[in-house]
């Protein structure tokens, strides 16, 4: 285990060593041309500066806003459409976007298609690749949230040739045993997963209830903090309902959106306690974020020419994180699932219960 994780930690940096090489690179910056604002260390960057103002200005508006959050979901739902045992994909390749005509009508893709079309055009303008335009975007989208790490950005997927088959994204009401088999088989083991799903502090669902578009995940869905980690882990409420949402719990918060494959990871004996570890500490959910994005980035890639660009990644703003049980709950109502280590006590935010703003809609 050691040595495995080890072995792969020197693969990724080798990754980076290559990638670093390719192009010159400076100890000062240098002026990108054609009057940009932007200065580079390695000057074959300065492109990509151009797509970052375009993309900022036209697609992301700078804000951890709707926009942001599906530009982080795009790049789980284009990378996952890879598999080791059955040899099909180019993972991170843009064929979400590249055959969108097969992909956005899979069921997991409801959704995507917005983000899909307006990345397209701004990698048609730059002549970027699709594949690149994505993990760009994604990165750019994170650091739009406060708290959020700065990732890297590695430019060099080539198009993709064919399009990622249906069933590889996960579905949020399959069973955690079909989950974990599904990252599996992409690479993935049941810690990067739980990592990858910090993204769910900067999440909302239009499309698993139309009725109530552009609802949260966690109370704070503008900002990359630890919230979803606890909020998970409130005591629900059960719906006895019927069909795929048959015994769903739902979360206690009025106008918060639990997924029941959330719900059930935070409580698998597989995956409770990395889920917990995040709850108070933030420094550790985004290290570990960060490196299980890094993977995801380049799944099925090739990445010995590509170009280390993430210079051109915004640096997020901070954000002191101050864990708290959202008003009107006490540790009474939170479902230990660790069997190894208590649940840490936390703060009650002050105040009377609130209700969960949903992330608006053109954010
Ligand atoms: C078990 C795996 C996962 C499941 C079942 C799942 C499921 C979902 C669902 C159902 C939605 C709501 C879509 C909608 O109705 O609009 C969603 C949103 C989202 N997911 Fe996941 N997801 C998973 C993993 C991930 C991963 C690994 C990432 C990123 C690395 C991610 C990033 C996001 C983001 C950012 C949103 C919010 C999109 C928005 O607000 O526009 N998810 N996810
Ligand atoms: C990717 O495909 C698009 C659309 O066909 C094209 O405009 C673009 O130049 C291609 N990019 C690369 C890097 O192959
Ligand atoms: C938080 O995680 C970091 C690793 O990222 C570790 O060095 C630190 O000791 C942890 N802090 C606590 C309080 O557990």
């Amino acid at each position: 285990m050691a040595f495995k994780s080890l072995l792969a930690s020197l693969v990724v940096v080798v990754a980076f060593l290559q990638a670093s090489q390719a192009g010159v690179v400076n100890k000062r910056k240098t002026q990108c041309p054609g009057g940009s604002v932007h200065q580079a260390f390695n000057p074959a960057c300065c492109t990509w500066f151009d797509v970052l103002d375009d993309l900022q200005t036209n697609v992301l508006f700078s804000t951890c806003g709707e926009a942001s959050h599906s530009a982080l979901r795009i790049v789980f739902h284009d990378a996952i459409g890879f598999s080791r045992t059955q040899k099909f994909g180019g993972g991170a390749d843009g064929s979400i976007i590249m055959f969108g005509d097969t992909e956005l009508e899979f069921a997991a893709n409801n959704g995507i298609d917005e983000i899909a079309g307006d990345l397209k055009t701004v990698a048609d303008a730059h002549g970027k690749s699709y594949g690149d335009i994505i993990q760009l975007a994604g990165a750019v989208g994170v650091a739009n949230c406060a708290g959020a790490p700065r990732l890297s950005f590695l430019a060099g997927r080539p198009n993709a040739t064919a399009p990622a088959p249906d069933g590889t994204v996960p579905d949020p009401f399959q069973p955690v045993d079909t989950i974990l088999a599904r990252m599996h088989d992409a690479g993935f083991s049941p810690d990067e997963l739980v990592a990858l799903l910090a993204s769910h502090t900067m999440a909302a669902a239009d499309k698993v209830d139309v009725t109530i578009p552009g609802t949260p995940f966690d109370s704070t869905a503008n900002v990359f903090d630890s919230q979803f980690f606890i909020e998970t882990q409130l005591k629900g409420l059960t719906f006895p309902g019927t069909g795929p949402n048959q015994g769903e719990v739902a979360s206690p918060l009025v106008g918060e959106m639990r997924l029941q494959s959330d719900f059930a990871l935070a409580r698998d004996h597989r995956t409770a306690c990395t889920w917990q570890s995040f709850v108070t500490n933030h420094t550790l959910m985004n290290q570990r974020f960060s490196d299980a994005m890094d993977k995801l980035s380049v799944l099925g890639q090739n990445t010995r020419h590509f170009l280390d660009c993430s210079e051109v990644i915004p640096h997020p703003h901070s954000l002191k994180v101050i864990p708290h049980l959202p008003a009107g709950k006490t540790m009474a109502d939170i479902e230990p699932a660790c069997a190894a280590t208590p649940f840490p006590d936390l703060p009650t935010a002050p105040g009377p219960a609130t209700t969960v703003k949903p992330v608006p809609p053109g954010s």
